[in-house]
């Protein structure tokens, strides 16, 4: 399977953990309509661990979907969320078990790439707990990759082993689509920190068809999910999503999208935005830190067409962030000048020749869209 974007959709973790059923999933997959998301490109509606009966079915060796939470089965399940014009996703994982303790995949990957194409599935999440200590992780994911590709079925491979074995460096030989970097996120502020800081050099490792997936985001759930009860402010969010969006990764939303704040819904379905996450080039941004505080730090990114920068306030307190044009090669004696339009107020700042300052609050980011002219 060929992706030439990252995908953008929503998971059913971060909130609900193991309580999903038919009901919630449904109505989550009418809310990409009434809220705006299926407008705004999300697309993957994904039901994660915690789905299935405790054991497989004795006879056919198939996995059995909870009689109780999912009654009509995922093929009923599926069939409504392509309805809506969407597309579905599942869980599984390379282990015996999940990583929730229901059955997983191994030895039975091609068994399972055949019963979750046969329910409509257009993408799997492929998890990493639980396998033999005697086996091979790597080769735990080629085997799943290659059922895939034979399944009849195209389903975007979306790998998630945490970031073990430096996954990067072999992730795309086995057809992923996708792949997790780091641990679970949880909902506070050093959680999403840690992990874009911890991913910063990594990204020349993703690129379309498979993108470094830095985890379900956690905007919007100000502490009401089941990762943590910590949460974060509109301006943390805001801070985590132009993360997310600065280093194309994937956009699978975490909150329960039934009930969004107006903030969160402006933020994820802001277009300007989206647009730099899935921007055709795909490249990765290049950093900066303040000289004596690292807690400022800056990001400068190649567009398609033109480029953006953001701001980044990850300190205690209020700050000036400055930006000198020559450290990303634009020199004034090129007689260019920048022009900045602000993302989230639509405003032209100005036109500047060496350099730019704002000030950026305590944990909250600017982000520009940033155009040269003569
Ligand atoms: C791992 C993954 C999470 C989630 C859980 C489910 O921890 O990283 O995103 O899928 O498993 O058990």
């Amino acid at each position: 399977m060929i992706i030439k974007k990252p995908p953008m959709g929503w998971n059913t973790w971060n909130t609900f953990m193991g309580s999903i059923n038919e009901q919630m999933v449904k109505e989550s997959a009418d809310a990409f309509i009434s809220e705006g998301l299926r407008d705004a490109g999300y697309q993957y509606v994904v039901v994660d661990d915690c789905w299935s009966e405790q054991n497989r079915d004795p006879v056919t060796d198939r996995l059995v979907p909870n009689h109780e939470k999912f009654p009509n089965g995922m093929k009923a399940l599926s069939d409504y969320v392509h309805s809506l014009g969407l597309k579905f996703g599942m869980y599984s994982c390379i282990g015996v078990r999940t990583c929730a303790g229901y059955p997983g995949s191994f030895d039975r990957e091609f068994l399972d790439a055949e019963t979750f194409a046969s329910w409509g599935v257009d993408y799997l999440k492929y998890d990493g707990c639980y396998f033999p200590e005697t086996t091979d992780q790597e080769n735990m994911y080629h085997r799943m990759g290659v059922a895939l590709e034979n399944c009849g079925r195209d389903i975007v491979y979306a790998v998630c082993n945490g970031g073990e074995a430096d996954v990067w460096t072999w992730i795309r030989s086995t057809g992923a689509n996708m792949f997790r970097s780091t641990y679970d996120i949880m909902d506070n502020f050093r959680s999403y920190y840690d992990i874009a800081m911890s991913q910063k050099d990594k990204f020349c490792f993703s690129a379309p068809n498979c993108y470094n997936d830095i985890d379900m985001l956690t905007v919007g759930i100000y502490g009401n999910g089941k990762i943590g009860k910590l949460g974060c402010t509109d301006s943390e969010y805001r801070q985590q999503f132009v993360l997310w969006c600065m280093y194309n990764a994937p956009l699978m939303l975490g909150c329960d999208i039934r009930s969004m704040s107006a903030a969160t819904k402006a933020l994820v379905t802001n277009r300007d935005l989206i647009a730099i996450d899935q921007d055709d080039a795909a490249r990765p941004p290049i950093w900066f830190k303040h000289r004596w505080n690292e807690d400022l730090r800056w990001a400068f990114k190649h567009l398609s067409k033109g480029y953006a920068l953001a701001l980044y306030n990850f300190s205690d307190s209020d700050s000036k962030i400055q930006f000198l044009f020559d450290s990303v090669g634009i020199t004034v004696a090129s007689g260019l000048k920048a022009r900045l339009t602000d993302i989230f107020t639509g405003e032209c700042v100005g036109e500047f020749r060496d350099c730019f300052a704002a000030d950026v609050p305590r944990h909250d980011v600017k982000l520009y869209r940033f155009e040269l002219v003569k």
